[in-house]
């Protein structure tokens, strides 16, 4: 008998609209192949949900702050029903880009320089760290946000007027801007999917560049890197999923420049839409959408 899955999408943070994508997308293609689904918010009624529904696994499509960040997966822990991607400890430390950066630097995983900003450092003492340590231009973005919201390039000029568009956040991250090319790559288990080459049309992969078709983002995949090179960037990933205690698929995020290549972030839950980077890769590599799925399915019953 085919499982009955949980969908678990929408949610709270800014990038649920995507999670919606993905999770009707799943929805779609497991119904269409004998599953039973339902498809649930992660609020007060998720609880009902699953006592009525009783599903045998839980697919978490939630992107972003609650879904992405062990928030939601402590909640999960109590009903004792695997659920996709990685559990609290590795959600939320690779959503804290801050943390996550740290424990790639003890791991001997190069990420480009950066230190964290407080509101309260005075604007000029902030420029002046900012020469000590950087050349600019600098990227400032938030600690807990994805799909590059508020991820700003910076110059010295506008610098202090993009901090201030991001206040709110309290605390973000400043980082020196790495030039050159924007690869991708997917890990399944303990298997290293493969790479993807983005050639953005606009000025860096920022949200429109990803989701809106019309900004023509390239996708090029097989990456044109030597063999050795594709390995050490695939070996890369493959280590940050372990240091990070990921289960199930992760996508790390990388730039190349000058033949080194510099981790930016690693995320527990990459979209799952047919038309995302993790099933583009798994197309190539004869993995159909669906099979993709499923082993999610199967990878997370194995674990509880
Ligand atoms: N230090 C950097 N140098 C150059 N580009 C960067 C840097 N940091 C971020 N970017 C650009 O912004 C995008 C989003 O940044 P990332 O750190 O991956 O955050 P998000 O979680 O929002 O995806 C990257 O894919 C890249 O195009
Ligand atoms: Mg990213």
């Amino acid at each position: 008998m085919k499982k009955k899955v949980l969908i678990l999408s929408g949610g709270i943070s800014k990038e649920r609209l995507i999670s919606l994508d993905t999770g009707n997308q799943v929805a779609k293609e497991l119904k269409k192949n004998g599953y039973k689904i339902k498809i649930s918010e992660p609020n007060n009624r998720l609880e009902k949900n699953i006592k009525n529904f009783k599903p045998s696994v839980i697919f978490n499509a939630l992107h972003g702050q609650f879904g992405e960040d062990g928030h939601i997966q402590s909640i999960l822990e109590k009903f004792k029903i695997p659920y996709t991607h990685s559990g609290v400890i590795a959600s939320s430390i690779a959503m804290d880009k801050e943390i996550s950066k740290k424990i790639f630097i003890k791991n001997k995983l190069n990420t480009p320089k950066f230190f964290t900003y407080s509101y309260d450092l005075n604007k000029s003492n902030l420029i002046r760290k900012i020469n000590k340590t950087f050349k600019f231009p600098v990227v400032i973005k938030p600690l807990n946000e994805g799909s590059s919201v508020h991820v700003y390039i910076c110059n010295k000029k506008n610098i202090i007027k993009n901090l201030n568009l991001i206040k709110n956040y309290k605390k973000v991250m400043i980082e020196q801007f790495i030039g050159g090319r924007e690869i991708q790559v997917a890990i399944m288990g303990n298997y290293k999917l493969g790479a993807i080459e983005l050639k953005p049309k606009r000025k860096f992969y920022d949200y429109e560049a990803k989701y809106n078709s019309k900004a023509k983002t390239e996708h090029i995949i097989p990456v044109n890197l030597p063999k050795k090179k594709l390995n050490e960037v695939m070996k890369m990933a493959y280590k940050a999923h372990k240091v990070i205690g990921c289960d199930g698929i992760t996508r790390s995020d990388f730039k190349f420049f000058d033949g080194k290549f510099y981790l930016l972030e690693i995320n527990t839950q990459p979209g799952m839409t047919k038309l995302s980077l993790v099933p583009e890769i798994a197309a190539y590599k004869g993995i159909t959408f669906l099979k993709l799925i499923e082993w999610m399915l199967k990878d997370a019953s194995k674990k509880k």
